[in-house]
């Protein structure tokens, strides 16, 4: 048996209500009945309406970002119980957007992993190298190393509920993705990390994503890998077709 494919579209800081609306109710027809999660991550001006849109549907909608407070004087923010309120099931958590532009760092997303946990919504922990700690070698070092910080110290039960998303920062909107042999070998590290964290059950079941210039025609050979279990793609999910595609060849390549 293997795991059912994750296919989660972010759309950053794009799209408006009419567009959600359209895209939403587009999307659903075209996906395949094959098993299979498909998500949106969306701007937060657009939880509610998205997660309206796809109600009945087996689209989930979720943040691109959440507090690492409950609540209070948080200029800015949004919570979990907020995302939750418009109709939110996960958020991403340490982009490396959000690490390189709003300086987020280790301790400022476990915290947010930790909200997350406790409030019930799916953390999706994005993890990636940048291009020079690539160069040096330094790849596995540096995955190991945000993986521990931001998830080390979460019990099994806990850890369970993580999905994983690698990112490789070089490999962000520039067109090139990672060869499926590269993404492979990283995702047996991310693997290797959580069989040995947390037993070959949670190894087992724990998604892990590949994100980076995913698209149709990129996919098919990622997602042919045994733990590539998905993508988390930006510029593609933009685009209704090009997105029903990914998610589409993905179920039909790993079913
Ligand atoms: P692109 O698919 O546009 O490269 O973006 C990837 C990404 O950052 C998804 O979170």
């Amino acid at each position: 048996m293997s795991r059912p494919t994750v296919v989660i579209g972010n759309w950053k800081m794009n799209m408006k209500i009419k567009e959600t609306i359209d895209f939403i109710t587009e999307l659903s027809p075209m996906l395949s009945k094959t098993q299979g999660k498909v998500c949106l991550s969306v701007p937060s001006t657009l939880l509610k309406v998205a997660s309206e849109a796809a109600r009945g549907s087996e689209i989930e909608i979720g943040a691109q970002d959440v507090s690492q407070y409950e609540s209070g004087a948080y200029t800015g923010e949004i919570s979990t119980t907020m995302i939750q309120d418009s109709g939110g099931e996960f958020s991403l958590i340490g982009h490396s957007e959000r690490r390189m532009y709003y300086h987020e760092d280790d301790e400022m997303i476990k915290e947010k992993v930790t909200r997350a946990i406790l409030g019930g919504l799916v953390p999706v922990l994005c993890v990636g190298e940048t291009q020079e700690q690539k160069e040096s070698g330094q790849t596995e070092k540096v995955l190991l190393d945000q993986l521990e910080k931001a998830l080390g110290f979460l019990n099994e039960n806990e850890a369970s509920a993580v999905i994983i998303a690698y990112e490789p920062v070089w490999a962000i909107g520039t067109g090139h993705a990672a060869t499926p042999e590269i993404a492979q070998e990283v995702h047996g590290v991310i693997r290797g990390f959580v069989r040995k964290k947390w037993g070959e059950k949670n190894a087992f079941r724990t998604p892990i994503l590949y994100g980076g210039s995913v698209s149709p025609d990129t996919i098919k050979e990622l997602i042919k890998m045994p733990d590539i279990d998905g993508a988390l793609v930006g510029g593609a999910s933009l685009k209704v077709e090009a997105f029903a595609k990914i998610v589409n060849i993905s179920r039909e390549t790993k079913s």
